[in-house]
């Protein structure tokens, strides 16, 4: 198996040597080709920041990210809060990567199209974003990662601002996008229940700054079914990721009662 991400040794730090906020680290991990990969941890120990360092658009303070890759950019990004351009109609900021990248206008909206289609939104292709939904918008970002069509898609809470029943239907369609081409997938949430649903394996990150305290292989199959949720080992392993998180948040909070 190819590693496709390796940390070692990351440290991150804010603000200046007095005023220093240690955001990130000592952390390693390694992520392999193909692999899906969720993290949990509270807020504030550094998740984004982390993801911002895979994504090459902050460096570590110390230590190294290194992606195995021959291409200059092999990862694209989701963030939380639909952030597409709300001035571009849907296939315009679908194709906004791949114009970035070059790709000639008629390949770029052939490839937008695609992935819009992928995601129930080729109809929609022509709207501008005010009209969509929520969940809509969202997918439209979701689209635009995945038409450049990147080694490693990194995801930042890309569903935290939908609706319960809007997400279970995001992560089914993401879940089966992913069975598709079984590229590798970054992905950060809150939620256990997507994590598990979700991952080979959940890491979890302990309170700032952020290092990795435990890294849970997840044993369902894949193509993966929702109906996994119901299962007695789902709520196993829920329970210990919620035991590991409660011991982290407990020992965030007596540290700043300490202050
Ligand atoms: N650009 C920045 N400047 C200063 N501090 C930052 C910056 N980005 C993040 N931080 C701090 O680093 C810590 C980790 O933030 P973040 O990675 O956003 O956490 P998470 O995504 O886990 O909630 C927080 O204390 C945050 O305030
Ligand atoms: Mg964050």
């Amino acid at each position: 198996m190819t590693v496709k991400i390796q940390a070692s040794q990351v440290m991150r730090y804010f603000g200046s040597t007095d005023n220093r906020v240690h955001a990130v680290g000592e952390l390693n991990l390694e992520i392999n080709d193909g692999e899906f990969v969720c993290i949990v941890g509270p807020s504030g120990c550094g998740k984004s920041t982390f993801l911002r360092m895979v994504a090459d658009l902050i460096r570590p303070s110390e230590g190294e990210v290194r992606i195995n890759s021959s291409k200059t950019r092999p990862a694209s990004m989701v963030f939380q809060d639909y952030s597409i351009y709300p001035w571009k109609r849907v296939i315009d900021n679908a194709r906004f990567g791949l114009d970035i990248a070059g790709v000639p206008k008629k390949e770029g909206n052939e490839r937008a199209l695609k992935y819009l289609a992928k995601l129930g939104l080729a109809d929609r292709s022509r709207s501008y974003p005010a009209t969509l939904s929520g969940g809509m918008k969202q997918r439209v970002a979701i689209a635009r990662a995945l038409a450049v069509e990147p080694e490693i898609l990194l995801m930042d809470e890309p569903f935290a601002a939908v609706d319960a029943q809007l997400r279970e239907i995001l992560q089914e369609e993401l879940l089966a996008l992913w069975q598709a081409d079984q590229r590798t997938v970054l992905f950060i949430t809150h939620s256990l229940d997507e994590a598990i649903l979700l991952a080979d394996r959940v890491l979890v990150m302990s309170a700032r700054p952020g290092r990795i305290i435990a890294d849970i292989t997840v044993p369902f199959a894949r193509p993966r079914d929702p109906s996994v949720r119901s299962t007695a080992e789902f709520a196993r392993l829920e329970g210990e990721l919620r035991e590991l998180l409660r011991h982290e948040v407990n020992s965030h909070l007596a540290s700043i009662e300490e202050k």
